[in-house]
């Protein structure tokens, strides 16, 4: 559906002063607004317990876009939260999600003059998940106000629940107040530009897929590297762990692109479908040995603001999978992730099997292995390693590159933000950069096995350099 055709929407951002909110969805928001991407009759109606007058509130949205960079003039940043209103209240309030409903519904009569769709976007700890479905339902809040034209959908974050359980529990909960399309659960790197390039890579390309199994295929690495600590996010961070945080989300979702089979379409329901077969053939690599399950914290995390003084929240993992179906069987996927690392990357790379002979000159090792790289971030682009004869007399192979990088073509300036992306296609109702209930609940079902394992594993303290 195009943007134009969307009839008038109001977003209801919950958390709206919190970091998410201000680091990503405002500027998104605004962002999406200069490229002419948003409903042409929009609202905003930010929701926190500070107390905001309309106008405060609104100072607050300009001021926060102004700090992200000066991209916007500051007549579009006026126009822009015009649109804007504030509710105040916590979200365990029954009353507030009164105060909500009235809010909208004095929007929709007063100044939309019809039913506008309603997209809640839960941007607040995963605590509060549970209260906020439960008081939307109770509220009415989730009962479109009109027949096709006001919908109402559902954005949340990850983490979905903290284990297999509680994120049963929470489907369980959400599946009784709403359909599973009205559902979108945000895995902000499958909105990432460059993964979305991995599956037209793959199946536009006559070039790889059919190398891309255990037939030609060594191992994968998966690596997300941050050189930053927790950024002051302590209070979500401890006792959730680098594996909750960007393992069973994150790296899982890189992994399932790179994995999965051809959906043959580009439709939503084929492609969730196949990744969440590879997700449901995770399992811990057979060759497995006691160095593949590390985890670590960085020194001087224990003294991060709202973290515990004896801590054992991991920082850092790195794990080995393996995909147990005929084609990725035997493959080791190492999957790595940490914060305070030596550098800031997310990358995947596939390391192909050697050529069975090598014409290198006698005595010459042969290392000689093609190397495919996705940088995800940043210098987002593709490369693959291959190996030429040194010009000139000799005989001898070097490695050579073939890359294609974003910024060469200017494109990087075009590139949407992931989270532009993700309210753009909640908008459109298209689910397909969403996780699907089985998507979650098989990536859980993979890391608890990992939370097993890791029962007797030592939690060992690194410093950069791990
Ligand atoms: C978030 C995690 O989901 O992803 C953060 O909570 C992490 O801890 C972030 O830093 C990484 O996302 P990006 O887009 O900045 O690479």
């Amino acid at each position: 559906m195009e943007i134009a055709t969307v009839s008038p929407t109001t977003f209801v951002i919950f958390g709206v002063t919190g970091d998410l909110s201000k680091q990503r969805l405002i500027p998104a928001l605004v962002d999406l607004y200069a490229k002419d991407l948003l409903p042409k009759e929009f609202r905003l109606v930010g929701f926190s317990r500070g107390a905001y007058t309309a106008e405060e509130f609104r100072k607050f949205l300009y001021e926060t876009i102004v700090a992200k960079g000066h991209k916007h003039s500051s007549d579009r940043i006026t126009r822009f939260i015009e649109h804007a209103h504030y509710c105040q209240g916590t979200f365990e309030e029954k009353d507030a999600y009164i105060r909500i409903a009235e809010k909208l519904a004095s929007l929709d009569e007063k100044e939309i003059k019809q039913c506008s769709n309603k997209l809640f976007y839960l941007a607040v700890p995963p605590i509060y998940y549970g209260a906020i479905f439960d008081h939307l339902a109770s509220s009415g809040l989730t009962i479109p106000c009109g027949g096709v034209d006001g919908w109402t959908r559902v954005l949340v974050e990850k983490p979905f629940g903290k284990d297999l359980e509680t994120a049963q529990e929470l489907e369980k909960r959400l599946s009784t107040l709403f359909q599973e399309e009205q559902i979108f659960r945000i895995d902000h790197y499958l909105a990432k530009e460059t993964a979305q390039n991995i599956l037209a890579f793959r199946f536009s390309n006559i070039l790889f897929e059919p190398l891309w199994s255990n037939k030609c295929i060594e191992k994968v690495e998966i690596n997300l590297h941050e050189q930053f600590g927790i950024q002051g996010r302590g209070v979500f961070y401890d006792g959730v762990g680098a594996l909750r945080d960007v393992g069973q989300n994150h790296i899982l979702q890189m992994l399932a692109l790179v994995a999965m089979e051809d959906p043959k379409e580009l439709n939503a329901a084929l492609i969730r479908r196949e990744r969440s077969r590879v997700l449901a053939s995770l399992k811990l690599s057979q060759s497995a040995t006691q160095d593949s399950f590390r985890r670590g914290q960085y020194a001087g995390y224990r003294d991060e603001e709202h973290v515990a003084k004896d801590s054992e929240t991991e920082t850092y993992f790195r794990i080995i999978a393996e995909v147990d179906n005929e084609r990725w069987r035997g493959v080791p996927w190492v999957l790595e992730a940490g914060k305070k690392m030596p550098e800031t990357k997310a990358e995947i790379q596939v390391y192909f099997k050697k050529t069975e002979t090598c014409l290198c000159p006698p005595g010459a090792e042969h290392h000689h292995q093609n190397v495919l790289t996705f940088r995800i971030q940043p210098n987002e682009g593709i490369s693959i390693t291959f190996w030429a004869k040194k010009p000139g007399f000799s005989t001898e192979l070097e490695p050579q590159v073939l890359s294609f990088n974003y910024k060469d073509s200017l494109l990087e300036q075009q590139l949407p933000d992931a989270y532009e992306r993700v309210l753009y296609d909640c908008i459109r109702g298209d689910q397909t950069l969403f996780a699907s209930t089985e998507e979650v609940e098989a990536a859980w079902r993979f890391v608890m096995t990992i939370m097993e394992q890791w029962k007797n594993e030592p939690l060992m303290e690194y410093d950069r350099n791990i």
